[in-house]
């Protein structure tokens, strides 16, 4: 039993998408088990551009299971959304599977999401606004409603009545907000059950299966290990687990069958939402970097925060995850630079800093220090094998390799399928 775990190894939006889809080509089944549809993943085939948000991004590849493991929180109304969206660009759309034990997202979660983020006022973390974190709260505090639970539409209702309730009393009480209707969402809701019935299932069980069948498994990370709950820059970091470890919990499989690691990774940095970023550009060459790279988030169009390659964050995110290869994105991006960056090393107080730090002040605080390589000023997108990559993109590639110390098995060269090296 073997299986590939693909994970963002930065603040999320590396290019997942784009990898899950090439892999998927060679894969049987692809597996979300943490996030919801605070995700936003890009695909880019025959010309078309998909924006997946819930739906595992091996949907466009006929013939590959997609299963929403138990980890996932699942908005019913963004889940039909999206299946409606890729019916209508002719996906096959019939091998979707949803965890009985996935959480689901209500209307409540959402309103108290945002006003969560008013409250916090210039302290907030610039969620998403999907109600990933009350909902993953519901789930810690044991009153969240699962997937399973719409299978018996009556009792739903009545639990989910009992919720609505207390979730008024929160968001009027608590958080000054307007109480949410009840019976349409009620009504909403049992509606959804009846659709959403003949996607659930037992996905431990299915990807089990797959498993001991000898077909080849594919789990997709959302976000990345900089926005992991307990190991990313907390509090700015989502309210699951983005790392390889996150899906052994997310859907259900022992820590045993993973045995390789792509940390999907940035030939630069970017984020959005707020916290920590100390190889962030905010001048002209931050400026270029979003223009080349379109960087606005593809699932709340932010503009996202863009930096120079940051080595500590990436060495730290190959030791949380394991990483056995680094796929390095976007790196076309770069084209255009004279003389581009690596930040191999934090300066603090005149000390060298290695390891990224728990302590948010002292990364705040701190320097990077920087590696300048040449920049190769060419255009690589047409580039289909490493000897083609003109020499010094050859260098950029074996300085990323020396600062992380994980080799570099997959280079992107553009957002297309075929824009991809394997090496
Ligand atoms: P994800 O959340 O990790 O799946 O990444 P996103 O889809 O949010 O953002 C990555 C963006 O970069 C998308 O617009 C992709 O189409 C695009 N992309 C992926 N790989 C490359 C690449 O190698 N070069 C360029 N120029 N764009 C890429
Ligand atoms: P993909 O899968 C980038 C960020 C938000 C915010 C923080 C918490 O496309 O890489 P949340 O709504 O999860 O409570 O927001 O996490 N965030 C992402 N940033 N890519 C994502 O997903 C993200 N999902 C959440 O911007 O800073
Ligand atoms: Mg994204």
């Amino acid at each position: 039993m073997s299986a590939t775990a693909v994970v963002g190894a930065q603040w999320g939006d590396e290019g997942k998408g784009k990898i899950i889809d090439v892999l998927a080509a060679e894969a049987d089944m692809v597996v979300r088990g943490q996030g919801g549809n605070n995700a936003g993943h890009t695909v880019v085939t025959g010309g078309k551009k998909y924006a997946l948000h819930l739906i595992p991004s091996g949907v466009l590849n006929p013939g590959t299971d997609n299963v929403i493991g138990n980890g996932v929180v699942l908005d019913p109304k963004g889940f039909f959304e999206e299946i409606e969206t890729l019916s209508k660009d002719g996906a096959d759309v019939s091998r979707i599977f949803v965890s009985d034990r996935a959480h689901l997202v209500f209307p409540y979660h959402k309103e108290i999401d945002k006003l969560n983020e008013l409250a916090k006022g210039a302290f907030s973390i610039g969620t998403t606004q999907k109600g990933i974190g009350p909902c993953y709260e519901d789930k810690a505090a044991r009153t969240g409603l699962r997937a399973g639970d719409m299978l018996r539409p009556e009792r739903f209702a009545e639990k989910l009545t009992i919720r609505i309730d207390a979730a008024n009393d929160k968001i009027v009480k608590l958080l000054g907000g307007d109480a949410i209707d009840k019976e349409a969402i009620v009504s909403e809701y049992v509606d959804y059950a009846k659709r959403l019935a003949p996607y659930i299932t037992d996905t431990s069980v299915l990807v089990d299966e797959a498993l001991k069948a000898g077909k080849r498994v594919l789990f997709e990370g959302a976000q990345g290990a900089m926005l992991d709950l307990d190991l990313g820059t907390y509090p700015y970091v989502t309210s699951s687990h983005p790392i390889s470890g996150g899906f052994t919990i997310g859907s259900g499989v022992g820590g045993s069958v993973i045995d390789k690691v792509v940390g999907i990774t940035k030939a630069y940095t970017t984020r959005v939402g707020a916290g920590p970023f100390v190889t962030e550009l905010l001048d002209d060459t931050g400026d270029l970097i979003r223009e080349r790279g379109h960087e606005y988030g593809t699932t709340t169009g932010r503009p996202r925060r863009c930096g120079w390659f940051d080595g500590v964050v990436v060495r730290y995110s190959a030791r949380i995850n394991g990483t056995t290869t680094t796929a390095l994105m976007l790196l076309d991006v770069l084209d255009a630079f004279d003389e581009i960056n690596l930040c191999y090393a934090y300066e603090h107080e005149g000390r060298e800093i290695a390891n990224f730090p728990a302590d948010l002040e002292l990364i705040e605080e701190s320097k990077p220090l920087y590696r300048t390589v040449k920049g190769w000023k060419q255009d690589i997108t047409a580039c289909r094998t490493y000897d083609e990559l003109p020499e010094a993109a050859k260098e950029y590639i074996a300085a990323i390799e020396e600062i992380t110390g994980v080799p570099v098995g997959i280079i992107s060269v553009g957002p297309g399928r075929e824009q991809t090296i394997r090496r």
